[in-house]
This record gives C-alpha cells, sequence and structure tokens, in this order.
C-alpha cells in the first residue's frame, strides 16, 4: 500500500519523477484526461480548506476519474455520533480508490492509514504536516530557478504551527538551499532541521539578499498562546528584494501579506497554488496508474 503521510518519504528522485511528470501533465493536459476513468478518490476533510481539496478534486476530475466528497466532515459524518476516526476512514476506503484526508489532529492520518484498503495521502494534519504542498512548494521553486543549491529561502510568520513550513524543510534537505527562519519570539525549533534563524526585526535589511520569502500566516485556529509574527510584506518591501527572487505563500493569507504586492512580478503565490493542481494530478496519475514512484 502506498500511503502518502510524510514529507519525509520523498527521495529527491521520488520529487524528480513526479515534477517530470507534473510538467508533462501541465503542457498536454488533454493527453491524460481518461487516465483515472473510473476511478474514484474520497476526500475527507476535517478542516476547512480551499486550495487543497479543491485543488484534489479538480485534479481527478482533469484526470477523468469521479470525487466523492466530505468538506465538512466533522458534522456531516458519523464522527457527529461519536464514530472513531479509523473507522470512519475503514468505511470510506471500501467505496473509493484513493482518499485524501485532512484532519486537525497530529498524527491521526499516519496511525490510521493501515486501517485503510486505499491508498490514503495526507491533505494536512494538525500542525504536524501537509507532504503535498511542499511537493507543489517544491515544484514552484524549480519552476523559478534553474538550480536550487545555494538558493537562500526566508521563511516568516508562524513558525510553531505552520505545517507546509515543517514539511517543506524535509522536502529541501537534499536540494541545497540556505534555510533562514525570522523568528517573532523564541518558539520551539526544535521541530525543525536544516535551518538558521534570524530575529524579525532583521528581516528588511536581509530582504535584497534572499531568493525566496516564504510566508504562512498566524494559524489563529491552533490554540497556542504566544506572540504573532508582526512581518508585513508590502510592495515597497518587495521592492527591495532581488529582481529574480520570488515571493510564496501557501495561502489563505491574512494581515501578512498585502494586496498590492499581487502586481509585483515576484508574488508568485497564485501561480504556486495552480501549480498544486498539476503536480496533485501527477501524484494520482502514479498512485493509481503507474504505482511505482516508491
Ligand atoms: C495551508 C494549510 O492548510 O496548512 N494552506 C494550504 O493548504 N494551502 C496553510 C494555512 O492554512 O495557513
Amino acid at each position: 500500500m502506498q500511503h502518502v503521510l510524510s514529507a519525509n518519504q520523498f527521495t529527491k528522485e521520488d520529487c524528480e519523477r513526479l515534477f517530470t511528470i507534473a510538467t508533462r501533465i501541465k503542457t498536454s493536459p488533454w493527453a491524460y484526461s481518461h487516465e483515472l476513468t473510473g476511478r474514484i478518490m474520497g476526500s475527507l476533510f476535517f478542516e476547512p480548506s480551499l486550495r487543497t481539496r479543491c485543488s484534489f478534486e479538480v485534479a481527478m476530475n482533469r484526470l477523468g476519474g469521479k470525487v466523492f466528497s466530505e468538506g465538512n466532515a466533522t458534522y456531516s459524518t458519523s464522527t457527529a455520533k461519536g464514530e472513531s476516526f479509523k473507522d470512519t476512514l475503514k468505511t470510506i476506503s471500501q467505496y473509493v480508490d484513493v482518499v485524501v484526508v485532512r484532519h486537525p489532529q497530529e498524527e491521526i492520518v499516519a496511525e490510521s492509514a493501515n486501517m485503510s484498503d486505499v491508498p490514503v495521502i495526507n491533505g494536512g494534519d494538525g500542525m504536524n504536516e501537509h507532504p503535498t504542498q511542499a511537493l507543489l512548494d517544491l515544484y514552484t521553486i524549480k519552476d523559478a530557478f534553474e538550480n536550487t543549491e545555494g538558493l537562500t529561502v526566508l521563511f516568516t510568520g508562524d513558525l510553531l504551527c505552520s505545517r507546509t513550513i515543517r514539511s517543506l524543510l524535509k522536502l529541501l534537505k537534499p536540494y541545497g538551499t540556505k534555510n533562514i527562519l525570522a523568528r517573532a519570539m523564541p518558539p520551539d525549533l526544535a521541530y525543525f532541521e536544516n535551518w538558521s534563524w534570524i530575529e524579525e526585526g532583521q528581516i528588511e535589511e536581509l530582504l535584497p539578499t534572499v531568493d525566496v520569502v516564504y510566508m504562512t500566516r498566524h494559524q489563529r485556529e491552533r490554540s497556542l498562546a504566544r506572540e504573532e509574527s508582526r512581518f508585513v510584506m508590502t510592495a515597497k518591501l518587495a521592492e527591495k528584494m532581488k529582481p529574480t527572487s520570488v515571493i510564496m505563500h501557501p495561502l489563505p493569507r491574512t494581515e501578512e501579506l498585502l494586496e498590492e504586492v499581487d502586481n509585483n512580478h515576484r508574488a508568485i503565490y497564485f501561480q504556486q497554488a495552480k501549480n498544486g493542481m498539476w503536480v496533485r494530478m501527477a501524484l494520482l496519475y502514479s498512485l493509481l496508474k503507474e504505482r511505482d514512484w516508491q
């Protein structure tokens, strides 16, 4: 059984293989429009989602497959009657060929995956991991730069609760980037590997030297009382960055990234969201058609 549970499970070779397929699909999507005819993807979301759920569902549709979707699973499934997550997953896996799950509880997707009779894809588990976001983030970085070796990636926002940062750092390990975390206060950085850090107040002076600014919002729904990041990306600050640099954000944004930045050529977060669809198409195609990516 090939589950997608953590960014750790992807080698550089796995990523490259997947990205080659993603680019092929992106170049001629119609050539893949019948590849998954007759297959059904279950979409089981216990937390709100726009990009992850919609891009997975559209990805499946674009491959000719069908989708069964519970976007509000906490209330719309028998979870509301007290059914366990394991039983829910086991049951859904009787009906579909692959299932994407998002859940507010850390590790629950990985711990329950063995209950499933079909591949399980982790669409985000609490503050722990978001492996498919990391894949599309890395794909987007590779799309923007010929060579990742030596690139400086500056991470801002909610370092402690961001599952997207945690997963991306894991995936970046073999890619030779220099990762800098800008911290608003001393958080528990033990979660992370392969990084160095600066104080948030130093971001502005560092901006002209970095290649990627990867922003995240404050995760208010995760109740960890602490000081919030105060860094706000403005059009003026974006202009201080190198002309070749990019600004990324997994979205949704809140007050940390102003709309006035959108017109700057460095702002690639909506392209990043679109890449999510191509990468997820490649992943579904690999899982259900090739089954040889791992
Ligand atoms: C992220 C998530 O859900 O972890 N969004 C996404 O999947 N594109 C980031 C967030 O919610 O802040």
